[in-house]
């Protein structure tokens, strides 16, 4: 599927729920009954909270992946990203802010055509051009295809976090 890549704004919050929540099931097909997990209504009202705080105040990008040709005569997003702007702690010298790649969706019917990539390729190059020298992007430790993705694109491992039930 050919698509365009473009940047995106707070208005464009409400039209990504579809996508979040298919990378929900994935996180969950992928972690299976491991750790508790929210449902979708929940998931994504905080998720849009987040999403239009950290646009509004200008702490986050977004970019769209749309079909250039309109499918059943829309072109609604089919993938999008959302990087976070976060300031470099004291630990490691990643210049005033970094890039946090916090959500990276795209829809199952368009999965390893290439639009995963070109988000990603966007989102380096607006990071670029804003003179922002590191980036990074969490991912589950079981979601092994999306590693082998990172890794292509010149990502190496960084930190790790290690989760532990409480209460048994
Ligand atoms: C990960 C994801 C964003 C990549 O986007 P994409 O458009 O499928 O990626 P591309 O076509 O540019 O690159 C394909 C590569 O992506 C990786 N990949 C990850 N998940 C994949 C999936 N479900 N299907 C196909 N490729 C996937 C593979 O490394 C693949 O390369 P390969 O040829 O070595 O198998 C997308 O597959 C997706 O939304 N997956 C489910 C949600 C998810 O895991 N998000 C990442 C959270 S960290």
């Amino acid at each position: 599927m050919d698509v365009e890549i473009t940047a995106g704004t707070v208005d464009d919050v409400a039209g990504l729920e579809t996508l979040w929540l298919a990378m929900l099931d994935h996180h969950r097909e992928v972690t299976g009954e491991r750790w508790p997990m929210r449902g979708p209504g929940d998931s994504w009202d905080l998720c849009a909270g987040q999403y239009r705080t950290w646009l509004g105040e200008g702490s986050a990008l977004l970019f769209l992946a749309r079909p250039t040709a309109p499918e059943g005569g829309t072109r609604e997003p089919v993938g999008y990203l959302l990087c976070q702007l976060l300031p470099s702690g004291p630990t490691f010298d990643l210049g005033p802010s970094h890039g946090e790649v916090h959500s990276l969706a795209v829809s199952g019917r368009a999965r390893g055509g290439g639009i995963g990539s070109a988000l990603l390729r966007a989102c380096k190059r607006e990071l670029r051009a804003r003179g922002v020298t590191h980036w990074s992007i969490g991912v589950l430790e079981d979601n092994r295809d999306a590693v082998r993705l990172y890794e292509r694109l010149g990502f190496s491992p960084w930190t790790r976090h290690l989760l532990a039930r409480l209460d048994e």
